[in-house]
């Protein structure tokens, strides 16, 4: 059985891809390798892919495309029904990620999440693909007061340009659910960390300024808090979905209902930034310098996921604390970049 991944390069991708080679499946993994940020990160991650799957006789490929490019991916489908191995499931991770960057250049966010998003799930319908599941955010909740955020709250007030094209991204699969009967499943993920990281997140940037010594941006005084969600959990959350999806568990009885979930992935445990902040010092054993800013546009200041959903149908909560999570990360850190990065 095939799966496409885009943004198979990113952070999650990288991770979710691995655990599909580990499960036998052959993987399609798509990115265009951006500029966002590092990009020898990205093809790290890539090479790591390519060796793990060639060590152990796994079906691994990589292609280097732009999902906005709609006759490239016209083809890779195309290609793919002439090999007879048709891609049974979707999973689109591929975006321009980041609020704060979503002020700076709107149109990346457009161009991937919007148009590079509606190209995918055209082809994922017209290549008659079994299910489709994608990213979204926790971003989607906005400013809302009341916590933990449910999936049955109201989203319709985004903060960002970013969380608007999450909420299309939305929008756009109920509409395929409904007309085609297309099976989808929405993530709304929140704030995810570990090893192989982002360099634009938090934990990293802190990680790599407190080692060079340099001082600590803090947004809003540090009075925000976050629903700080370990990879091994978001990709175990995944993993089991795309297990009941297989078996045809998700969606049953829905009959004239469109085939449509959205799930929190989320630890359900909300954790200050200063607390954060410490577990990083308390890891690398030294103290960040820390500048207090006031509140960044788009931002929010609390997430905090509720996941009964989530729990109701895989049996599996996200649950690994900050302390184990971080130390994971650093010492990962620690070992790929031998020095702070660039
Ligand atoms: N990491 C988080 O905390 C978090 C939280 C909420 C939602 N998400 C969403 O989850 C998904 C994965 O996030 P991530 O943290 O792995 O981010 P990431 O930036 O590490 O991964 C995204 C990948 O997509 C690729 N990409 C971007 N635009 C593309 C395009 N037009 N064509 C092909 N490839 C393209 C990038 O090169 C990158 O490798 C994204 O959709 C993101 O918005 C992530």
């Amino acid at each position: 059985m095939s799966i496409l991944v885009t943004g198979a390069a990113g952070f999650i991708g990288f991770h979710l891809c691995k655990k599909l080679l580990e499960k036998k499946f052959k993987v399609i993994g798509l990115d265009n390798l951006n500029s966002y940020y590092d990009q020898d990160l990205k093809r790290s991650r890539i090479k790591e892919l390519n060796d793990f799957s060639s060590k152990n006789g796994l079906n691994f490929i990589f292609i280097k495309v732009d999902i906005v490019n709609n006759s490239q991916i016209k083809q890779i489908f195309e290609d793919n029904l002439k090999s007879k191995t048709k891609i049974t499931m979707v999973i689109n991770l591929a975006a321009q990620a980041g609020v704060r960057y979503s002020i700076e250049n709107p149109s990346a966010y457009i161009q991937a999440n919007i148009v590079g998003f509606s190209n995918i799930i055209e082809e994922s319908k017209n290549y008659d693909v079994d299910h489709f599941i994608y990213a979204s955010s926790s971003s989607v909740y906005g400013g809302n007061k009341k916590l933990p955020f449910s999936e049955t709250d109201q989203v319709d007030h985004p903060v960002s340009l970013y969380a608007a094209t999450k909420k299309s991204n939305e929008l756009i699969a109920h509409s395929y659910s409904h007309l085609f009967k297309l099976s989808t499943v929405g993530l709304r993920f929140f704030t995810v960390y570990g090893p192989w990281g982002r360099p634009d997140m938090a934990l990293f940037k802190f990680t790599n300024l407190i080692l060079k010594d340099k001082s600590i941006q803090v947004f809003n005084h540090g009075k925000m808090t976050r629903d700080f969600t370990y990879i091994d959990d978001v990709i175990e959350s995944i993993y089991l979905l795309i297990k009941k999806l297989i078996n045809k568990k998700i969606h049953k009885n829905i009959q004239n209902q469109a085939p449509y979930k959205i799930f929190n992935i989320g630890n359900s445990k909300p954790t200050n930034l200063e607390d954060y902040i410490k577990a990083i010092e308390l890891n690398l054993n030294k103290k960040a310098k820390i500048v207090y800013e006031d509140m960044q546009p788009g931002d929010v200041k609390a997430t905090y996921a509720d996941t009964k959903s989530l729990e109701n149908e895989i049996n599996f909560k996200p649950n690994t604390s900050i302390n184990f999570g971080i130390k994971k990360f650093i010492s990962w850190y620690i070992s790929y970049y031998k020095k702070p990065s660039n």
